[in-house]
């Protein structure tokens, strides 16, 4: 089905956070009747985030996307039902990970409905990702330093796999508002989705603090962020 590439070469913009909740919004879906999407996340950050995300507890790791890439197995770790986690051990890539990363994902596509990728761009992986990718998605925040890198990434990129932009960590200041209708002036000419932008709320930071997603409370505060993550997921289901 689909890769999906979560890309901004900013950090703290949101990536590994937004990576997590959508791949376990997916995972929640049923994609034909009684089968719901088999998810994988897999990571070049070998800080393995997305586990401090998923898990209250720390986990030993054995061998992670390296050992894949070399030998075709290694960690698989499971984050909730239909989701699971590829882990990196270390951010030291030899040629041979560079020249093999993207058979492996595409064998891992043959298992897997979806496979997230929550990428490092110091990891220098950036090519192979965007040409793997069947969906690329931009989390940013609507400051002129990260509008500038994203603006970038859209010059670059192969736009046709630009599906959304998800303004995140939004404080409603008059400026991020004046930098957001700027900015989708600019996309409104595409067939880009720029989303509502998701605030920078003590709701989400709540969640993030007991290891859970979006998906998994029943506050009705966070129904406005599911209805913005939910857009983003009928991108990706409706795809390539
Ligand atoms: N909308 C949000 N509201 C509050 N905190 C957020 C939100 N999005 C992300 N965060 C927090 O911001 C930090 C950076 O997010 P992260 O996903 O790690 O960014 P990246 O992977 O791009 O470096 C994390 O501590 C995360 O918990
Ligand atoms: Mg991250």
């Amino acid at each position: 089905m689909s890769i999906v590439y979560i890309k901004n070469n900013k950090g703290g913009v949101g990536k590994s956070w937004l990576t997590f909740q959508l791949a376990h919004g997916l995972s929640l879906i049923e994609i034909t009747e009684g089968r719901k999407a088999k998810v994988l996340i897999v990571t070049t950050d070998s800080q393995n985030n997305i586990l401090d995300f998923a898990l209250s507890k720390e986990i030993e790791l054995g061998e992670g996307l390296e050992s894949w890439v070399a030998k075709g197995n290694g960690d698989l770790i499971r984050l909730r039902d239909n989701l699971e986690y590829i882990p990196l051990n270390s951010s030291n890539f030899t040629a041979s990970f560079k020249n093999k990363i993207k058979s492996t994902l595409y064998t891992l596509k043959e298992k897997y409905d979806y496979i997230f990728i929550d990428a490092v761009p110091v990891a220098g992986l950036d090519k192979e990702f965007e040409d793997i990718a069947d969906i690329i998605i931009i989390p940013g925040f609507m400051d002129i330093v990260t509008l500038q890198g994203i603006n970038k990434i859209l010059e670059t990129v192969n736009i046709n796999k630009v599906k959304a932009i998800v303004p995140n960590r939004f404080n409603n200041s008059a400026y991020e508002k004046k930098l957001l209708n700027n900015f989708r002036e600019v996309i409104d000419g595409t067939k880009i989705l720029l989303t509502s932008p998701i605030p920078q709320t003590a709701l989400i930071t709540n969640l993030i603090s007991k290891n859970k997603t979006v998906w998994e409370t029943s506050n009705k505060r966070i129904e406005p962020i599911q209805e913005v993550l939910g857009e983003v997921l009928e991108v990706i289901l409706n795809g390539e």
